[in-house]
């Protein structure tokens, strides 16, 4: 997508051809940096840290890191400890878990002396393959958005971001909106601002921005009121997990939106690219969902009056908080679930009818 006109992606290599680029998601929306990432470490503490952030980039991401990693050493033992170290980075998004196996499946069987190129090939198409995913996405959501329109601007609402900066190209949930606002639909859409780290307010908005689709950024308790005025036509959000069954982990706050669509006559659909369906999981709550830092609720991160980007206490010194990253959206308030193949009910026969192939995925639950 664009950025002042220019288009990039969220990751690409540098021009050495090793070194990896990315966006510093932290800085955004005050700092557009792009920073070179040229080792294993670096990705596990760029991921960690959310430089890099969203399920399909973090996979991304991983899949570099690996490559970083056996250029620098090819043998088995790097190998097994850069695989085991990545895994680890965040526990909830499937995407990480899925590259890392196509990376292992790459590198495994071959000669120490020829991992190096064989895995910057296969992160190179790893990121393609992503860009292409999600522009189907965007195609299948688009013809959603064109039956849903109503001869007024078609109000979208989301939730966290599920854009480009999450992927490498489109973004999942964004894709259908920048494909129909290319396509000359009046779209407009509702950004959840997205707490406690403000993916919403910080890169949503910015990202729509930068492309010049119109929309607003409200506090995530201003959703349902919204939805009850009937000014959200439709919903459509991003997904860390989606389970064989078709329940559906993203981003917390999700969860409630779904319920106020429901309650509201509102669809819900969730932009689902097939590395972020776990055919492993059927059971909902095996899901492991991240808990992250306490201060990421006790404070917020903002451009502060010397132009600087930091940091404010926004509670009590003493207060305690809890911080779940995730949570799980019942496959009953999923209208459908916008895939690269198509739409498809959220339900095991609506995923298998468009991925026959995930039963026998390894280690998912029929195989
Ligand atoms: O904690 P984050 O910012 O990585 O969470 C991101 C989300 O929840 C996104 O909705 C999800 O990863 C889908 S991104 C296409």
């Amino acid at each position: 997508m664009r950025v002042g006109g220019t288009p990039y992606r969220s990751i690409f290599l540098d021009e050495d051809a090793w070194g990896v680029r990315v966006v510093d998601q932290t800085v955004l929306p005050h700092r557009f940096q792009l920073l070179r990432l040229e080792s294993a470490d670096d990705v596990v503490r760029a991921i960690r840290s959310m430089v890099v952030r969203g399920a399909p980039l973090i996979g991304a991401a991983a899949a570099y890191g690996v490559a970083l990693a056996v250029r620098a050493d090819p043998s088995d033992a790097s190998l097994e400890d850069t695989l085991e170290r990545l895994a680890a980075t965040r526990p909830t998004a499937v995407n990480l878990r899925w590259a890392l196996h196509r990376m292992d499946e790459v590198a495994r069987d071959l000669p120490p002396e020829l991992r190096a190129d064989a895995c910057y090939r296969e992160a190179a198409s790893l990121c393609d393959e992503d860009v292409e995913v999600n522009r189907a996405i965007g195609g299948h959501g688009l013809a959603i958005l064109h039956e849903l329109a109503v001869g007024r601007p078609l109000n979208v609402l989301t939730h966290c971001n599920a854009g480009w900066l999450a992927t490498v190209d489109w973004g999942t949930a964004t894709a259908p909106m920048y494909r129909a606002h290319d396509d000359g639909l009046d779209i407009h859409v509702w950004v959840d601002e997205t707490r406690p780290r403000l993916q919403g307010a910080a890169l949503t908005a910015w990202e729509l921005g930068q492309h010049g689709v119109p929309h607003t950024l409200i506090p995530d308790s201003a959703a349902a009121h919204l939805m009850s005025k009937g000014e959200v036509d439709v919903v459509i959000v991003g997904t860390d997990r989606t389970t064989a069954l078709g329940d559906v982990a993203n981003k917390i706050g999700t969860y409630p939106l779904a319920l106020a669509a429901a309650d509201n006559g509102v669809p819900f659909y969730v932009a689902a690219p097939s590395p972020s369906i776990d055919w492993q999981t059927e059971d909902a709550s095996r899901i492991p969902i991240e808990q992250r830092d306490s201060d990421e609720v006790i404070s917020v991160r903002g451009l502060g009056p010397d132009d600087a980007v930091g940091v404010v206490r926004i509670a009590p010194e003493q207060t305690q908080a809890v911080n779940y990253g995730f949570d799980v959206t019942p496959r009953h308030l999923v209208t459908g679930l916008i895939t690269e193949r198509g739409v498809c009910d959220a339900s095991g026969e609506g995923l298998r009818r468009l991925f026959p192939e995930g039963e026998s995925a390894p280690g998912s639950e029929a195989s």
